[in-house]
């Protein structure tokens, strides 16, 4: 081995070394940002050494050397720009965008390998079969996503004419021909027959799941990308693909069961399509007689001043107001007067996991008072006040019953609380699109503003009436 290539290899295992100890610092909010900017240097560093060896390699042509060149320039400033400029609140599309990417990049390179070489060897056609196959169902399948929560496509469940008939005739064809390619048989027409199945595989698998359940199959999208370039990896033997690949797909399946599991969801329904399929439009269970009670700030805030506990919970519309320092504000005030306050965090509150955790840690909220759904729902009987801010889905008890695209679905029981604010602009629904039977209460009080308004009214109110 030459000394260029012992370096090489040096700096791939250092990259891998950054990718472990980098997932490993993830672990703690307090550590994951050091996590991600070592994650992102060993990156680069992978990044550069793969590039070296292909400069150097003498059967890449001039023009080769000039399109790579152009393509990881155009790419990486794509990257960076849609990074910066995209809000929190689109974050979980650009994610889903950045796994198109990555699955589909790992079934070209599957492609490109077999029609370079032609005749494969048994220790490269099982994960070229398996790149291909993986690649493009998380290219179409994540397009699909991201198309969805951006709104281009109805983020409502759409079937497919034909249903599970399409999807199974889909599957054995698309399992066969990855059989056959992964047995060293069938040649470009087999290929074919497996690329454009997986691809139509991943649209029928996407389009019949409804917006609630939409993290779980990015997260799930997020692990076939990784296990499709760690198959890359091994159809062009290079290790730090391997690596990295290997580590995306084992932490999104665990994200992903995570996920699953705090929404009472199987994966295995995922993958055959048609979960989240709920009718949004069953009625709620709230009586003819159900009234919506509206707040002012000064109602609101004499119920908090003298609360003994109060529990927060945040949801997506604290995002997109951007107000989680003013709710931090009110937060300290309450306890500087000797209130209990804590924040109730849903698994999936917001657009992206984590989501809650990130903005008010941006807010300095200490992770003492951060409770996660088991560790606080058993408290909220004894919650003197609930205030909702900009959650929605998360807390509606329609969940509990069966027939609701949200049924099964873990929530938040504010409704065991003495009494709930909520704070949002409107009766407007939340990401499931169904009515939200809280809300009717006859112990909530709904406090309609944006909820930075709200939050900066519901202090000036807190002032004033403790002097
Ligand atoms: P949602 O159910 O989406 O409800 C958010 C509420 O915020 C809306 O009803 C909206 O009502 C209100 N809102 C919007 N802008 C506001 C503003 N400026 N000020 C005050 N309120 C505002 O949110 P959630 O309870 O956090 O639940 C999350 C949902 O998103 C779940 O269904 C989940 O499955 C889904 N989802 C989650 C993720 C992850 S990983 N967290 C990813 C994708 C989807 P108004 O319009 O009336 O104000």
């Amino acid at each position: 081995m030459s000394a260029f290539d012992t370096v090489i290899r040096l700096v791939y295992l250092a990259a891998a070394t950054c990718f472990v100890l980098g997932l490993h610092l993830m672990n703690s909010p307090v550590t994951a940002r050091r996590g991600n900017l070592l994650s992102a240097a060993g990156m680069v560093g992978g990044v550069v050494a793969a590039a070296t060896v292909l400069v150097r390699a003498q059967s890449v042509s001039m023009t080769a050397r000039i399109v790579l060149a152009a393509g990881a320039a155009f790419g990486a400033g794509l990257g960076l720009l849609a990074a910066r400029r995209v809000k929190m609140t689109a974050m979980p599309q650009l994610v889903s965008l950045f796994n198109a990417v990555g699955g589909g990049a790992a079934a070209l390179v599957g492609v490109h390998d077999f029609v370079r070489s032609g005749a494969l060897s048994a220790q490269v056609s099982i994960p070229l079969a398996v790149d291909v196959l993986i690649g493009a169902v998380t290219l179409a399948g994540s397009l699909i996503a991201s198309g969805k929560l951006q709104g281009w496509i109805p983020g409502r469940p759409i079937l497919v004419s034909g249903g599970r008939a399409t999807t199974v005739a889909l599957v054995v064809a698309t399992l066969t021909a990855a059989v056959l390619l992964g047995a060293g048989f069938g040649g470009t027409a087999t290929l074919a027959v497996l690329a454009l199945g997986a691809l139509a595989f991943g649209v029928v698998m996407v389009l019949p799941i409804g917006g609630a359940d939409m993290p779980v199959v990015i997260s799930l999208l997020n692990a076939f990308t990784g296990t499709a370039v760690a198959m890359a990896g091994f159809v062009i033997g290079n290790t730090v693909l391997i690596t990295a690949g290997a580590l995306v797909g084992a932490s999104g399946a665990i994200l992903t069961r995570l996920m699953a599991d705090a929404m009472n969801r199987s994966i295995g329904a995922i993958i055959v399509g048609g979960f989240g399929t709920g009718d949004s439009a069953t009625p709620v269970a709230a009586g003819p007689d159900a009234r919506i009670r509206s707040l002012s700030a000064d109602d609101a805030a004499i119920q908090l001043a003298y609360a003994a506990k109060v529990a927060v919970v945040p949801g997506y519309g604290l995002a997109a107001a951007q107000a989680q320092h003013e709710l931090a504000e009110l937060a300290e005030l309450l306890e500087s007067r000797g209130v209990e306050v804590s924040y109730a965090v849903h698994p999936v509150a917001g657009r992206m996991p984590g989501h809650m955790n990130v903005l008010l840690a941006e807010a300095g909220v200490p992770y003492g008072q951060l409770k996660e759904m088991d560790q606080i729902n058993p408290e909220f009987g004894q919650v003197d006040v609930a205030l909702v801010v900009g959650a929605n889905d998360v807390t509606n008890p329609a969940a509990r019953r069966p027939g609701t695209a949200i049924s099964g679905m873990p929530i938040l029981d504010v409704d065991r609380a003495k009494s709930v604010i909520v704070i949002k602009r409107s009766m407007g629904h939340g990401y499931a699109g169904i009515d939200n039977e809280l809300y009717t209460d006859p112990k909530t009080g709904m406090y309609f503003a944006d909820a930075k308004k709200a939050l900066t009214g519901l202090t000036a109110a807190v002032k004033v009436l403790v002097g």
